[in-house]
């Protein structure tokens, strides 16, 4: 293989990964449930997280009262975060990608803690106080 044989064919490799490596990313389905408000708590069973035996990372959570999802992502057994999926820019819905949250109005991106990675919004995500027993996930959906 001569020189430019080489080159040519690591660019098509490039361009294989590149174009390849996130249709394989969005191809892990994401988990999306509903769940009932008590009090002031969206209250999810941690089995909620348990998929063929394995921990999910996250799960996306509904309930009708709820204008956008809550994307909930487990650190550990113990520790979870909740975020509200409506973007701080013009508050289009947001899209997960894995613990990435994508805004697809204007291309603002945030990480699992809702931290802006990718303007043009400014501000993290609103998040939720979560707490946790042996069993559930309480998000405190009470304003502070
Ligand atoms: S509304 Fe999300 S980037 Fe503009």
């Amino acid at each position: 293989m001569d020189r430019k044989e080489f080159i040519k064919s690591c660019g098509y490799a490039c361009l294989g990964v590149t174009i390849l490596a996130p249709i394989f990313n969005s191809c892990v389905s994401t988990k999306s449930i509903n769940v009932l408000i008590e009090g002031e708590n969206l209250i999810i069973p941690k089995s909620d997280f348990i998929r063929d035996e394995k921990w999910l990372k996250y799960l996306l959570v509904n309930n009708v009262q709820l204008k956008y999802p809550i994307y909930v992502f487990r650190e550990s057994e113990q520790n979870f975060t909740a975020l509200y999926l409506q973007c701080t820019h013009q508050g289009n819905e947001l899209n997960a990608y894995g613990e990435k949250l994508v805004c697809s109005a204007h291309g603002s991106e945030f990480d699992n803690q809702g931290n802006v990675t990718n303007g043009p919004a400014k501000k993290p995500l609103r998040s939720f106080p979560v707490r946790t027993d042996h069993q559930n996930i309480f998000i405190s959906l009470k304003k502070s």
